[in-house]
C-alpha cells in the first residue's frame, strides 16, 4: 500500500532524511513514531505529494507519491495533528466544503 525507498530530504545544511525505508502493506496499522525532529512530518509531506524528495522512491498503491499525486488525492486523506479549520464552520459545514472540493455530494441538507 506504501512504499519508501532510500528517501532522502535535505534543506541547506539540514539532512532533514538521511535514507528512509518503509513497508505498509494492506491491513497494517502502522506506528510511526520519533523523536521531535526525526523527520515525520516531512515524511508525509513527501508521502502526500506537497514536498518533492531529494532521491529515493515513495508510492502509494503502486503510484508515485509525487508524479502522481492528483490520481491519489482521489483516494487518500490525510489529517494533520495541527490542523487549523474555519472557525465560523460548523463540523458538518467543514465536511461539506471537502465533499465538494472533491466534486462529491454533500451529506447534510441545505435548509437555505
Ligand atoms: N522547511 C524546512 N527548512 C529547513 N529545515 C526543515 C524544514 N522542515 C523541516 N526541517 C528540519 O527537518 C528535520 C525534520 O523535521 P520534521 O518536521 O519532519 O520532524 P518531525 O519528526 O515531524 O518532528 P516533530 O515530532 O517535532 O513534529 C528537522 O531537523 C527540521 O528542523
Ligand atoms: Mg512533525
Amino acid at each position: 500500500m506504501i512504499r519508501i525507498e532510500a528517501l532522502k530530504k535535505q534543506f541547506g545544511r539540514v539532512q532533514a532524511l538521511k535514507s528512509i525505508n518503509m513497508t505498509v502493506n494492506a491491513g497494517d496499522i502502522y506506528g510511526f513514531i520519533g523523536p521531535n525532529g526525526a523527520g515525520k512530518t516531512i515524511t508525509l509531506r513527501i508521502l502526500m505529494g506537497i514536498l518533492k524528495a531529494d532521491s529515493g522512491q515513495a508510492s502509494i498503491f503502486q503510484k508515485d507519491a509525487w508524479k502522481d499525486a492528483l490520481s491519489l488525492h482521489h483516494k487518500i486523506a490525510y489529517v494533520p495533528g495541527d490542523v487549523n479549520l474555519w472557525p465560523n464552520l460548523t463540523g458538518g459545514e467543514v465536511i461539506d466544503l471537502f465533499l465538494e472540493f472533491r466534486g462529491k455530494k454533500t451529506m447534510t441538507q441545505k435548509t437555505h
